[in-house]
């Protein structure tokens, strides 16, 4: 409240009110471009090409509009559209797959399985190779938070070797799809002749890649967030057995409440900026509190209370302005979807331990194991 925007020792900068997150997210003196920061850091991908999320206009309009033209939210002919049948089924299946037991985690037994299934729906990836691709996400994402003082190597050298083998495997399924149009993400990708050209197959293997990885811890700790609230108010579970509509309001909720994304940490400030009185120096790192925004006393009534009936809730949940969150629409459905078909087939669900343990990333948060009972 006193602080909208603070210098740290190491001359970065953070903002955590919601008027001048929104006002960043907007300016186009912001970079996205991590090469741009005095310290430079990983980009989101992780990998050396960088995708769209670390780019700049006009590169990363051109990319990321092409993208979309395949993508697309629910109401624009693209592949998300006609994609609930399929999520329904998946989740069906998993549920199937732990019915009975006395005791299940909603991480390992859902909710991390989940998303990679449904991108490699999209992407057009075998069955059988569904499980090659499960391995490979495991080691990227546990490579994410190394941390050198207290990980062993191996962790980070299996988070490369996983990256180098996703690349090289995307790349043999994309030489398949050239000159054979078809209705996986690729295919369409590759056989593209829209008005911005096609993409190159180091531009279609580096944004396959940023789906994979923006997509999945975010969509797995949306779900996860969402189990553990709704068993921390038991009142709203039952209304939402009741009720299966209100999974919509409520999802938003969740994306304000208990967002998985509490930190944009790689913008850099292109020139001069100032933001709240204060002057933020060209070149230096900017740290976006969108968690923090979405509980800004200034713009939400009573921000720290879970209200899934709540009106105008325009959380920073997915970011605003050109990086706005692409897989909205897809995250939003594969989590109404699991919300909606756990609370009707678990059977007095309980939480074994609260708070449950949690991932040590303070950029993305959310637990590292769900016990159930
Ligand atoms: C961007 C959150 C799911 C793909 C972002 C950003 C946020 C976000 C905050 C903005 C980053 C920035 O401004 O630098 C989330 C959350 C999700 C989720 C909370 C789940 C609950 C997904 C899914 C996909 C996806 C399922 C794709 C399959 C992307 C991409 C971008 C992005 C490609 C970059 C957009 C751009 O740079 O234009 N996401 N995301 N996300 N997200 Fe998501």
């Amino acid at each position: 409240r006193r602080t909208p925007v603070a210098r740290q020792e190491d001359g970065s900068y953070v903002v955590s009110t919601y008027r001048e997150l929104t006002e960043l997210l907007h300016d186009p003196h912001l970079s996205s471009d991590v090469r741009h920061l005095s310290r430079p850091m990983p980009s989101a991908e992780g990998g050396d090409t960088p995708a769209f999320i670390n780019m700049d206009p006009p590169e990363h309009d051109r990319l990321r509009r092409m993208a979309m033209r395949h993508f697309g939210p629910p109401h624009t002919p693209g592949l998300v559209a006609g994609m609930e049948g399929d999520l329904t089924a998946v989740v069906g299946g998993l549920i199937d797959d732990f019915a009975g037991r006395d005791q299940i985690d909603i991480v390992d037994d859902f909710a991390y399985p989940f998303p990679v299934t449904v991108i490699c729906h999209l992407l057009g990836v075998p069955r059988d190779d569904e499980p090659r691709f499960h391995v490979w996400v495991d080691d990227i994402v546990n490579s994410i938070d190394y941390d050198p003082r207290t990980d062993p190597k191996e962790k980070l050298d299996k988070g490369v070797r996983a990256r180098q083998d996703l690349r090289q495997y995307l790349g043999g399924l994309l030489e398949q799809r050239h000159g054979r149009p078809g209705d996986d993400l690729l295919a369409r990708l590759a056989n593209d002749d829209g008005p911005d050209g096609r993409m190159t197959d180091e531009e279609i293997i580096s944004t396959a890649n940023l789906l994979l990885i923006a997509g999945h811890e975010t969509t797995v700790n949306l779900i996860t967030n969402g189990m553990l609230t709704l068993l921390r108010h038991p009142q709203v579970l039952q209304r939402l057995r009741d009720e299966p509509g209100l999974v919509v309001p409520l999802v938003e909720e969740l994306l304000r409440y208990e967002p998985p994304v509490h930190i944009i940490p790689w913008r850099a400030a292109y020139s001069d900026i100032t933001v709240a009185d204060t002057v933020i120096p060209k070149g230096s790192q900017i740290m976006l509190m969108l968690a923090s925004g979405s509980r800004d006393p200034n713009r939400f009534h009573d921000p720290d209370s879970f209200a899934p009936d709540r009106r105008d809730n325009q959380h920073l949940g997915f970011g605003s302005g050109i990086h706005l969150c692409f897989g909205g629409p897809l995250a939003r459905l594969e989590t109404q979807i699991a919300l909606t078909e756990l609370v009707q087939r678990l059977d007095r669900p309980g939480l074994v331990a609260d708070p449950p343990p949690y991932r040590r990333s303070p950029v993305l948060r959310g637990p590292i194991h769900l016990p159930v009972e």
